[in-house]
């Protein structure tokens, strides 16, 4: 596992937005961020998820979050714009972008792979992720530090059969986090990075592993160093890599 011992205060007064903040990685993700004094915005398509974490964050004392109901598969460049505008009149500026949320798919051999699939795959785990950024990168580059970070996987950097669009998804959000990460070296102070969280613990792994015991990974909440390292002020220096939250990295 990654290690890291991050300060109380690592994202205090910090504007953090985390897709599929509802579930899995995104929920500890969103909780790890509050917990560390970020104001997090929790963007997912199921209302009622949000809503919840959004209540456990009140609960716990984190400042008052924001919810934006999105679903990725289907949200058009107006809905980015509009996006961008409401974080615009609320916050003026965005220090922080996780882009966790993705779909599986389904796994089989390409020759039967259901093009219909294929393209809300692709949808959710690439075009979503761009067209967000292109979008809120203004107001990130408002920042004086912001960090963006994209969410790989191990079938992201070695195709692997049956992984279909998955895998196709995530090599392309590898490059996508690259060609970012180049484009802006030395332009401006956002950041761009990307996470392969490893074997984890949700409704997600358990689907693409049915038979697999559960309890053999980790939960998100102990792969959030990492989460945590790249988001924050440490991590200043740190541009287009691609680094795993379960490696034996620490900083
Ligand atoms: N878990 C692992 O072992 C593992 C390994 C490698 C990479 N990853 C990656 O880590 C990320 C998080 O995965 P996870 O395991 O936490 O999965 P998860 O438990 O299935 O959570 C996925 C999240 O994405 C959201 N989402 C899915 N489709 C969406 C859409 N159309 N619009 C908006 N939000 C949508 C889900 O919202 P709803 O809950 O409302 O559906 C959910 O909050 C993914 O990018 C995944 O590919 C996970």
């Amino acid at each position: 596992m990654f290690t890291y011992q991050p300060p109380a205060d690592l994202l205090k007064d910090r504007i953090i937005l985390v897709t599929g903040a509802g579930d899995g990685i995104g929920r500890a993700a969103a909780h790890a961020y509050a917990a560390h004094g970020a104001t997090v915005i929790l963007l997912g398509r199921t209302l009622e998820k949000l809503e919840k974490v959004y209540d456990e964050l009140e609960a716990a004392g984190a400042a008052q979050p924001a919810i934006v109901p999105l679903n990725l598969e289907t949200a058009a460049e107006h809905d980015y714009i509009e996006l961008s505008n409401q974080l615009h009149d609320t916050f003026g500026h965005l220090d922080g972008l996780l882009h966790n949320a993705g779909v599986l798919g389904v796994r089989t051999p390409l020759e039967n792979y259901d093009p219909v699939i294929w393209d809300q795959v692709m949808k959710v785990n690439v075009n979503a992720p761009f067209l967000m950024t292109q979008t809120l990168l203004p107001l990130l580059q408002k920042s004086e530090d912001a960090s963006i970070i994209f969410t790989s996987s191990g079938v992201g950097r070695k195709g692997r059969a049956h992984w279909g669009a998955y895998s196709v998804s995530k090599f392309a959000t590898e490059g996508m986090s690259q060609i970012l990460a180049d484009e802006l070296e030395n332009l401006t102070s956002v950041r761009v990075n990307c996470i392969n969280p490893g074997a984890t613990r949700t409704s997600m792994r358990a689907y693409a592993y049915p038979a697999e015991d559960p309890q053999t990974n980790p939960t998100p909440e102990e792969i959030m160093p990492l989460y945590l390292y790249l988001m924050g002020p440490q991590s200043k220096d740190v541009n287009g890599q691609s680094m795993d939250a379960q490696g034996n990295g620490s900083a």
